[in-house]
């Protein structure tokens, strides 16, 4: 079975694209893709940096691919994102002096935003990212240009604007390390506020970068738990498991080349995967999975943050030019046993 069928009556099973896949430089990815995954999430092509770099300057060749590619082959589009502190152009919230523009300049500046976006693709996305990364692990707010400048209500009033925009649409809190319980706790509370205001929200994005025994268990389970409770569908919009070390030591950003003495310990696995990692990774998939599907009543979605190892983010983050292997594909599109461990989480399905 490929992983669309085998989760067919659980819950949709999405993949994201990047750039090369998109445009199909990569051969036979478009192809395996559909195959595999019901949904597609664009892994950059949407942001407001790559749509709209500079003022009046718009590139929509990518992201009309990715919605065309979709819609061809029956995929559910996701769109990521519309208001994130990330890969956001300065000059959206500046003024010609570089000072920062007044609340109702920015507030025009993302309407007009969603409307090019958003009004573009209306009817044809199944789900948007309205808003990313706003809370900090702490619960605390992320002092954001957005929150700075439209004021501590910013959150109500832009998925009010994404649903005046896109009515049909599926409107979406996304953000990483959501099973943190300080996290959890302020997007409970923050959804509750929403929904005793009438304010359209419909989901929980929980954005799955994970590790070998990262979330625990009890962690995962009780997040998922929290969110399902608000009533509201609740999704994994970005996974993956790395197998590499994470040490303290190793900065967001960093050039692998300066820790040339560390490199073995930093990249362990050049050489492939070993076989009792690869099964590490299979159980830790599994486990993951097997308490999505037990409340498949409220998952509706869960989105892998790639395709295969290859071209996958995790080899350049936090630091550029490591080999990991995150996903249920090997370079080769091959399935390894994560892949046979997820599908055999699906009986129940
Ligand atoms: O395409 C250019 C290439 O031409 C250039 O040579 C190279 C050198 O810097 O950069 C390439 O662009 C990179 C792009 O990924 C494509 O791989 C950017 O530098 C890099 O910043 C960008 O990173 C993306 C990151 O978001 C920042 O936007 C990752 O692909 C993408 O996977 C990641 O996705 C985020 C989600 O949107 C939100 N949640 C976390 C997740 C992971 O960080």
């Amino acid at each position: 079975a490929t992983l669309n069928e085998a989760f067919e009556g659980c819950f949709l099973v999405g993949t994201a694209m990047n750039r090369w896949f998109i445009m199909d430089e990569v051969p036979g990815v478009l192809d395996f893709a559909s195959s595999q995954f019901n949904a597609v999430t664009a892994e950059n092509a949407m942001k407001w940096g790559r749509i709209n770099p500079s003022k009046g300057d718009y590139h929509f060749d990518i992201s009309d691919a990715l919605v065309d590619y979709a819609q061809a082959n029956e995929m559910k589009v996701i769109g990521h994102t519309l208001v994130w502190h990330s890969q956001t152009p300065d000059w959206v919230f500046e003024n010609w002096r570089g000072r920062p523009v007044d609340r109702d300049t920015l507030l025009a500046r993302l309407e007009n935003h969603m409307e090019k976006v958003a009004g573009r693709y209306s009817g044809r996305i199944h789900g948007w990212d309205v808003l990313n990364e706003a809370i900090l692990d702490d619960g605390s707010w992320r002092d954001s240009p957005w929150r700075r400048i439209l004021g501590e209500d910013y959150v109500a009033t832009v998925f009010e604007m994404a649903h005046r925009i896109d009515p049909q649409a599926e409107l979406y809190y996304n953000d990483y390390n959501m099973y943190l319980p300080g996290k959890r706790d302020a997007v409970v509370t923050m959804v509750k506020d929403l929904q005793a205001r009438g304010v359209p929200i419909h989901g929980i994005g929980m954005q799955g970068h994970f590790g070998i025994g990262r979330p625990s268990m009890e962690d995962f389970t009780a997040a998922l738990d929290a969110y399902g409770a608000l009533g509201l569908k609740v999704m994994i919009t970005e996974m993956d498991v790395t197998v590499l070390p994470w040490p303290d030591t190793l900065a967001v950003g960093a050039d692998i080349s300066a820790a040339a003495e560390n490199r073995d310990e930093l990249d362990p696995y050049t050489e492939g995967l070993p076989a009792d990692i690869a099964e590490a990774q299979a159980e830790q998939y599994a486990a993951f999975f097997r308490e999505l599907v037990a409340r498949r009543d409220f998952v509706s979605r869960v989105t892998f943050w790639g395709v295969s190892d290859a071209d996958n983010w995790k080899n350049n983050f936090p630091v550029r030019g490591r080999t990991d292997h995150p996903m249920l594909f090997d370079r080769y599109l091959q399935p390894k046993p994560a892949f046979d461990a997820v599908i055999a989480e699906a009986a129940p399905c």
